[in-house]
């Protein structure tokens, strides 16, 4: 246990001023995801949030409210945790700032820095942001006196106060950045720091007497701790510094990661890092600063009114969709867009119809060939070692972009796999080899597939909670691929043949941004509802040979066929039925175009109560097999008549 490696990673404690917003939930989902690569590489992690609960802001809220800023505090932090949970956020401690145990070590450690002199009285006169709560000198406001950092009026203090020496460490910190390139990432946020530090440092108002809600100064109590100092000082108060047992403290401390949003790089970077000079003990391996969640009106804000709840989007699309989106949509460090067509977008192309579909095709397969119990492989034929190499590249690609903290790219690194089997399965087509008897073939194949999606469980552990535990029960497998550990995705083979597989629903349901002819489909495709999971049980309900009988089908040939106007799915046909022509209107225009109908025998249900369809008479309906969670290029198949017969032949 001892000689095991550690890995600390921190998310910046929140302010409980607002709800948490999904751009909230980026920064913990990237972190979650780090920390849980880590678990799975054998590492013993650390994770540690918790909120930053005092300050001025926070006082005037409560006060606003009519409750205590304590019981302001504790509600809000309620919500924070529930949200985590919802989100699967596998933090090790949250630390609140009003906890005994961070308060006690607050005052201890600013009593350290005042006993070694680098915190002095004196007079404070200058600017004070209050959302930001941020002391800004005479030159870095602008003269409207506008905060820097939020463009909020700045407000006129002046107050007896204790300070901070940044000024004395300012030639250190500097040769520091520049010996350590890796301390500060990414690069652009680093060249700014030093620029910053190079015009150079001030010394930092660290006390208020102005309110009270914070930690008191030890040795002068109607001074409160400034609020960054206390927030920063929770890194290592978590750990039980300077006071309690300090086995936790000698065991993760330094840090191997900050995480922090950009706005709050200059405190981490440049105020917490003295702080420890002054303190005497290491700096954190690196600071990341990443980009904002941004929605088309601007970064997310309560007073802007443009905040998005992911509680409501983790009920409507599921948890795994959203850590999803937040991980593979934007590049990690840059900002990027959030909206809900794009995440829908994810959702469809790369869950259902990439993952989700290739896991249900082999399982499905499995069962129709093998009756469901993976076969023993036979001997190796092209493409297979392409496929075996794509998925060795995935493990590899996929652990050095988590090392560069490039999450979106590990994430694209393990899709070139999906991508890469969906193909295997139309170039090797099972259905074929079945049709030919080459069976030993075709358990090779079969045996791939399952060994793809074994890997693919154990490389989605760090980033979707539920689903790779999904994917390793449906193969049959025992245990989870938490607890195989990572390297279990580097060796291809470990899947035993004769495991008996339980095929279940499509991973993800495909979710479809035309509500409108999704209804209309609904209504006239009561086949393809029938193959929808919910509908399973109904499908199993027999019916008698009259109800059966009740439905007439015959063979109808394609006269004329073309795409309605402003819908991407209808296509009008008009159809001959022995002598009687038919107009009929179906949603297959994704998957055939007018021309490949014409002269087509399909198979048409006749006594069907006519429908209009964005304004047209249906009278009729075709059949068609769809396959589930399909991609929609490819998820139709027209029931047609293998032998030549006259249209108006009845179906039995
Ligand atoms: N309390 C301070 C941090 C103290 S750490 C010692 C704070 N809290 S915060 O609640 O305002 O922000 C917490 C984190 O959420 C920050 O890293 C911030 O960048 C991040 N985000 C807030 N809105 C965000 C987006 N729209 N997009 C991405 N991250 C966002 O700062």
């Amino acid at each position: 246990m001892t000689d095991q490696k550690t890995f600390y990673i921190t998310t910046p404690i929140y302010y409980p001023s607002d709800k948490l917003h999904i751009g909230h939930a980026y920064t913990e989902v990237a972190a979650d995801a780090l920390a849980r690569f880590k678990r799975h590489q054998g590492y013993d992690v650390m994770f540690l949030t918790g909120s930053d609960e005092h300050g001025q802001k926070i006082q005037r809220i409560a006060k606003e409210r009519g409750v205590t800023p304590q019981e302001y505090v504790d509600k809000i932090v309620d919500g924070f945790q529930h949200l985590w949970q919802t989100l699967d956020i596998s933090y090790d401690d949250f630390i609140r700032t009003t906890e005994e145990r961070h308060i006690k070590a607050v005052q201890a450690i600013f009593q350290r820095l005042y006993d070694s002199g680098d915190i002095y009285k004196s007079e404070y006169e200058g600017w004070y942001c209050v959302p930001c709560e941020s002391f800004w000198t005479e030159h870095q406001i602008t003269e409207e006196h506008i905060c820097p950092d939020c463009g909020r009026p700045v407000e006129l203090v002046k107050e007896e106060s204790y300070f901070f020496r940044l000024s004395r460490y300012a030639d250190r910190w500097l040769k520091y950045v520049e010996d350590n390139p890796e301390f500060i990432q990414p690069t652009s946020r680093r060249n700014e720091m030093i620029s910053f530090v190079k015009q150079g440092l001030e010394d930092l108002c660290v006390s208020r007497t102005t309110f009270d809600w914070g930690i008191p100064v030890p040795f002068d109590p109607k001074h409160v701790i400034y609020v960054w100092i206390d927030a920063l000082a929770n890194y290592i108060t978590a750990l039980g510094f300077p006071l309690e047992d300090q086995s936790k403290f000698e065991r993760y401390w330094p840090a191997d990661l900050h995480l922090v949003g950009k706005e709050i790089v200059r405190f981490h970077t440049i105020i917490w890092p003295i702080m420890l000079m002054a303190l005497g003990l290491p700096l954190p391996k690196k600071v990341f600063g990443h980009g904002w969640l941004i929605l088309e009106s601007g970064k997310m804000s309560k007073s802007k009114g443009n905040v998005v709840d992911p509680l409501v989007l983790v009920d409507k699309y599921g948890v795994d969709a959203i850590r999803y989106f937040l991980l593979r949509e934007i590049p990690f460090g840059a900002d990027g867009y959030y909206s809900e067509d794009a995440l829908i977008k994810r959702i469809n192309s790369d869950l259902a119809n990439d993952l989700g579909n290739l896991i249900y095709r082999t399982l499905t397969m499995m069962n129709k060939y093998f009756g469901g119990v993976v076969p023993a492989p036979g001997s190796e034929v092209a493409p297979d070692d392409e496929l075996k190499r794509v998925a060795q590249e995935a493990v590899t690609n996929a652990q050095a972009a988590m090392d560069r903290l490039e999450i979106s790219t590990a994430l694209e690194a393990i899709w070139d796999l999906v991508k890469r089997a969906n193909k295997y399965i139309d170039e090797t087509a099972p259905w074929t080899l079945a049709k030919n008897g080459e069976m030993e073939r075709l358990a090779t194949v079969m045996y791939n597939l399952a060994e793809v999606g074994r890997i693919l469980a154990v490389l989605l552990v760090p980033y979707l909670t539920t689903t790779p535990g999904r994917i390793w029960e449906q193969l049959g497998l025992t245990g989870s691929p938490a607890d195989v550990g990572w390297d279990a995705a580097k060796k291809w083979g470990l899947l035993t043949p004769g495991v008996k597989t339980h095929r279940g629903a499509p991973l993800f349901p495909r979710i479809d941004l035309e509500k409108e002819e999704q209804t209309v489909e609904e209504q006239k495709q009561p086949a393809a509802e029938a193959s929808k999971p919910e509908a399973k049980s109904a499908q199993q309900d027999k019916i008698s040979y009259d109800e059966f009988a009740k439905v007439q089908l015959k063979v109808a040939e394609v006269l004329v066929a073309e795409q309605v106007p402003k819908s991407k799915k209808l296509i009008r046909l008009e159809v001959a039925i022995g002598e009687e022509r038919r107009q009929i209107v179906a949603g297959i225009g994704k998957s055939y175009s007018p021309e490949e109908l014409i002269g087509k025998k399909i198979v048409v249900v006749t006594n069907l109560q006519p429908v209009k369809l964005m304004g047209l008479e249906s009278n009729g309906m075709l059949l068609a097999a769809s396959f589930p969670g399909e991609g929609e290029d490819r998820a139709i198949s027209l029931l047609t008549v293998d032998r030549p017969i006259d249209s108006g032949a009845s179906i039995r």
